[in-house]
């Protein structure tokens, strides 16, 4: 579905946009990064960004081994400071229902950054059922299910550099 090619020419595009829109903040930048399948994103986006930048991680997952969202959102890690005053930017691979991305915004909003904004490689906006708002956006794809760039179907296909619908 999307090349490799497309995929780098965008995050670069998206990397400027970043380090503009936090070009005047006075302390390093937090990047949070969603695990699993935002890493192979996030360190791409981090490389060269033009700002200073920290890195966290959150782990959450809101789906089994399947194709289909279980509506449960898990934490197994969550970031090791406070984001009390800090400016935090969530990394995703994709916003589906946008519950998981809900469900850590909630959590992450109760340290009262000073602002948390959204980038994320894939919106599909086909099956949302609560509204977020994505600072960043990658690409918007259609109602397919995805694999590569980081994103899995059961654990497997993250390694694939460019992004591809299964069936
Ligand atoms: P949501 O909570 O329904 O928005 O689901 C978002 C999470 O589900 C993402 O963080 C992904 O890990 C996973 N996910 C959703 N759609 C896909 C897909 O097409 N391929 C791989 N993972 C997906
Ligand atoms: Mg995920």
């Amino acid at each position: 579905m999307i090349t490799p090619q497309r995929i780098a020419k965008r995050v670069r595009r998206l990397r400027r946009e970043i380090s503009e829109t936090y070009a005047d903040i006075d302390q390093p930048l937090v990047i949070v990064v969603i695990l699993k399948g935002a890493a192979v994103f996030a360190s791409d986006l981090l490389r060269a960004l033009s700002i200073p930048a920290e890195l966290e991680f959150v782990r959450a997952s809101s789906y089994g081994s399947g194709t289909a969202s279980s509506g449960k959102v898990k934490f197994a890690h969550m970031v090791e400071g406070p984001l009390t005053g800090r400016h935090v930017l969530l990394v995703e691979d994709i916003v589906d229902s946008g519950r998981t991305i809900n469900e850590i915004l909630k959590r992450l909003r109760r340290d009262r950054p000073a602002s948390i904004r959204l980038a994320a490689l894939l919106d599909r906006p086909a099956r949302r059922e609560v509204p977020v708002d994505i600072h960043f956006t990658g690409f918007v794809i259609p109602d397919r299910f995805v694999i590569g760039y980081g994103l899995d179907y059961a654990g497997l296909y993250r390694e694939l550099p460019g992004i591809y619908s299964l069936g």
